[in-house]
């Protein structure tokens, strides 16, 4: 594992464009596997950028989510899909087809998860997995507990993970109380991994990432043994290290 240290949330939004594109940039057709939240969203309003300059194309790119809220539908402006399209699909020249998120509204949610795997696999597994990470280690949903052996799955969200979505949301109450996710073992499948973490509120999980020990306790720890990840930290996630 790599940690590339950066100042601040724009430097690091920086890094994982440059990371990002060279990736795209380098291969026939990429598969991307991509991530929501806060974290991710200066990298992809450069990504914006720099495709506006005419530094990168989406035309050849295949992209898989990590997760969706159950029960949302792709037009509900709290999905993962509405995200993604308005924070990246919406600016560039990707081919909807090619962009695969989770159905949260799948009659068959099993099926739909079984899917999911034959379909990253299909692609050919993920080439650039950009990650980012719950205060108490998530990722994707994977919360504490989860088996590190698990495939894309149906999740029962976390307290503090529904504490810390609700300010996207009207009230607590209005978060969904789940999500699918890629599994762990999905996740380790991709070929290239890139961590993205800022801030003070990141300072403990990115310790224990750092020094702490493997364990299912801590999802992100298993990215340890992962020949290909890079981590790119802030100074204000670095405050505990
Ligand atoms: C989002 C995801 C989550 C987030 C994590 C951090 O697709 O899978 O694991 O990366 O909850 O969220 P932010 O970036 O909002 O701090």
């Amino acid at each position: 594992m790599e940690f590339i240290k950066v100042t601040n949330y724009q430097d690091m939004s920086d890094k994982a464009c440059a990371i990002m594109i060279e990736k795209i940039n380098n291969l026939k057709n990429p598969v991307l596997g991509l991530a929501t939240g806060s974290t991710p969203e200066g990298l992809y309003q450069k990504i914006i950028e720099q495709y506006k300059q005419g530094k990168v194309s989406f035309k050849d790119v295949t992209t898989f989510n990590l997760d969706e809220y159950v029960g949302l539908s792709r037009e509900d402006v709290n999905s993962y899909y509405r995200y993604m399209q308005e924070k990246l699909f919406n600016h560039v020249d990707i081919n909807l087809e090619r962009v695969h998120l989770p159905n949260g509204t799948a009659s068959d949610l099993a099926e739909e998860c079984r899917m999911y795997d034959k379909q990253i696999e299909q692609a050919g597994r993920v080439d650039l997995q950009i990650l980012g990470m719950g205060i108490n280690g998530h990722i994707g949903f994977n919360e504490p507990g989860t088996p590190f052996n698990s495939r894309t799955h149906v999740v029962d969200l976390a307290a503090s993970t529904l504490e810390a979505n609700a300010r996207f949301f009207p009230s607590l109450a209005d978060v969904p109380t789940q999500a699918v996710t890629m599994g762990i073992a999905t996740i380790m499948e991709s070929k290239e991994i890139l961590l993205l973490v800022s801030g003070e509120q990141k300072a403990e999980a990115i310790a224990r990432l750092a020094e702490g020990e493997i364990s299912e306790d801590f999802p992100a720890s298993i990215l340890r043994n992962h020949p290909n990840v890079t981590v790119v930290v802030d100074e204000g996630a670095m405050v505990k290290l």
